[in-house]
Parts: C-alpha cells; sequence; structure tokens
C-alpha cells in the first residue's frame, strides 16, 4: 500500500472519531496559515483571524499554492482529483478581522507574534468570548504556556500545540501539558494533532519544550561561528548538511523560520533558563534592527529574490 494513502486512510479514521471539528486560527502569518491549511485538507472548517486583510489575502495565495504542491503529491496516480482537493479544502476556509466573529469553535489555536502581553490579552478577552466546551492553545515556540493562560479561567481547557515550519511538510506536533490541563482536553488535542495528519509528542511546559530547546543552542553556536568568521555562511550550511545529515543548515534554516523569531526565541530561553548559551549575539540582533529578518523580508543571513 503506498504511504500517502496509509497517511490519508489514518487522516480520515482518526477525524471520525474526534471532537473537534472546527477550529479558528488566530494569527494569519505563516504558522497560523499552515496551521488552517493542514485542517482544512483534512476535513474540518477553519476561519482564520488577524487584524490586518493584507496578510489575510496573502494567507489565502500561500495556502492556495501548498494546496496545490500537496495535491500534486497525494494524487500523482490520479491527477483529475488535483482540482478538487484544492477547491474544497479552500471551501472550508473562512476568513475574518474580528475574533468576536469566530469564537464559535472547538478549538482555538493562536499563532500571534511572540510577545507574552499580547498573548495573555488575547486569552483572557478568547475565555470570556468562546463558548464553554472550547479548547484553547497556543502555538507559542518558547514562551511559557502556563503564563501565557495565566489570566484565564477554563485552565483545564487550554495548553499548547507547537507546530513547525513549513505546517504541511513537517510532520511533527508538540502537546503541552500546561499545569491545570485536564486528561479529556490532553486527549482531544492529542486526537486532533493526528487527524490533521501530525504525529504528537507530550511535553511539559519546559522553555523551548523538545525541538526549540535543543535547536536554539544549535543556532546560536551557528551564528557565533559566523560572526566571528570561522567559516562562511555557505560552509557553515553546507557543513551540516553533508556532514550531519540535517536537510537544511542552521543558517538557512534561521532565515526560513524568520531572524525576528530566532531573536524572540533566544530572548526567552536565557531569561528561563539563564544559560549563557542564549546571550543576545551581535549578528542576529544587527540584522533584526536593520529589519533584515530572512526570507520572509527577502534578506537576512542570505539575500533572496522576494
Ligand atoms: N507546503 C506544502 N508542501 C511543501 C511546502 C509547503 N509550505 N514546502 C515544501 N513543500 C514540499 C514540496 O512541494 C516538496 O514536495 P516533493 O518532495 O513532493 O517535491 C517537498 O516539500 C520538498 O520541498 P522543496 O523541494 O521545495 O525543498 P526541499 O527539498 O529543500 O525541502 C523543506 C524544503 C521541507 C523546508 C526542507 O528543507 C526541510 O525539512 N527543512 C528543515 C525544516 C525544519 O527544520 N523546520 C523546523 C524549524 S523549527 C520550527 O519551526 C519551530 C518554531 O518554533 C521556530
Amino acid at each position: 500500500m503506498n504511504k500517502i494513502f496509509v497517511w490519508t486512510r489514518k487522516f480520515s479514521i482518526s477525524t471520525s472519531q474526534n471532537a473537534i471539528k472546527t477550529v479558528t486560527v488566530i494569527g494569519g502569518g505563516l504558522m497560523g496559515s499552515g496551521i488552517a491549511q493542514v485542517t482544512a485538507q483534512a476535513g474540518q472548517n477553519v476561519t482564520i483571524v488577524d487584524l490586518e486583510p493584507e496578510i489575510l489575502n496573502k494567507a489565502q495565495k500561500s495556502i492556495q499554492a501548498n494546496l496545490g504542491r500537496v495535491a500534486k503529491k497525494l494524487y500523482k496516480d490520479d491527477p483529475g482529483k488535483i482540482e478538487g482537493f484544492v477547491k474544497e479544502s479552500l471551501d472550508r476556509i473562512k476568513i475574518s478581522t474580528k475574533v468576536e466573529d469566530s469564537v464559535n469553535a472547538d478549538l482555538m489555536v493562536e499563532a500571534m507574534v511572540e510577545k507574552l502581553d499580547i498573548k495573555q490579552d488575547l486569552f483572557n478577552k478568547l475565555d470570556k468570548l468562546a463558548p464553554e466546551h472550547t479548547i484553547l492553545a497556543t502555538n507559542t515556540s518558547s514562551i511559557s504556556v502556563n503564563a501565557i493562560g495565566s489570566g484565564i479561567k477554563r485552565k483545564d481547557k487550554f495548553g499548547g500545540l507547537h507546530f513547525f515550519n513549513p505546517v504541511p511538510v513537517m510532520r511533527l506536533l508538540e502537546v503541552i501539558k500546561s499545569d491545570h490541563i485536564s486528561e479529556d482536553t490532553y486527549q482531544a488535542m492529542m486526537e486532533w494533532g493526528k487527524s490533521v495528519g501530525k504525529t504528537c509528542i507530550t511535553c511539559k511546559d519546559t522553555p523551548g519544550f523538545v525541538v526549540n530547546r535543543i535547536l536554539a543552542p544549535y543556532s546560536a553556536e551557528a551564528l557565533r561561528m559566523y560572526e566571528r568568521g570561522d567559516a562562511s555562511a555557505e560552509d557553515i550550511d553546507t557543513a551540516m548538511r553533508l556532514g550531519a545529515g540535517y536537510p537544511m543548515g542552521p543558517l538557512e534554516l534561521a532565515d526560513y523560520t524568520g531572524l525576528d523569531l530566532k531573536k524572540s526565541i533566544l530572548a526567552v530561553m536565557l531569561k528561563e533558563t539563564g544559560n549563557p548559551v542564549f546571550e543576545p549575539i551581535g549578528v542576529l540582533d544587527k540584522l533584526v534592527k536593520e529589519g533584515k529578518y530572512g526570507r520572509k523580508t527577502g534578506e537576512g543571513i542570505y539575500k533572496y529574490n522576494k
């Protein structure tokens, strides 16, 4: 049996058993649009909320393009189905600039900027507006999930769902157990993760969870090596691709996920752990200050054609 067929069968089996059928994603950036895409692909209705109509338009365009890539792979032996798959998935995605109008969901996933106060304000608002049964989750990369939910009443229906970029391709989902999460909520989050095609792992609410706790020092060492001029950016990346078998080198990966995000992850990790490996890195601070965030702005460590 071909791998994709098995994967899609698993998809539909777990979806049918899953209590979560409607999802709202808050934040229409790279991560938010990826989360919305995998949700729609799995046959669930999803609304993307963002204050900026332009970001929502961009999200729709990139989802359409990425659905095309997924469909091409999924239906390589039956290309006649590609168009239908893309259209049906897109039809399940709504967009909105008003969170108040989008709270009728079984699950709301926040994928906004990595700022604790902004996330707290949002969850305090959602806690008041969303139906009682709605599960609230954050896709934070490194901020404490407990701190983000500290002001809400439904602490039993709150946790972390940490996806990886590019969301449609990366198979992992970290399900973060906040201190007061109920077993039902945790199980529903695990089931939902499986229903959107992810392999779920369980993590405690520790700084960086599993992946970023390991990845952040690795990136920091690569950035410092580049800053010192020990080797060129290209050679550092080639070394880790060919010498360690990573699909991307650490510097191209930092550009890919965003240097602004990398800087905020390192700052949180330093605050939480005190480990000097997370101390500020001059070259990273300089690039972020100049607005050079990596691929999304056209320049970071490397330059890109927009
Ligand atoms: N949507 C759908 N499909 C996509 C896609 C997307 N956004 N991006 C890539 N693909 C598909 C392509 O269509 C292609 O499919 P094919 O094999 O059938 O042709 C396949 O993925 C490979 O893509 P490309 O040929 O364009 O390029 P690469 O082979 O170089 O792969 C990559 C690109 C998948 C990004 C790969 O380089 C990779 O896995 N890089 C590492 C990514 C990683 O480590 N992510 C985690 C970062 S940490 C994080 O996100 C946490 C956060 O908190 C910071």
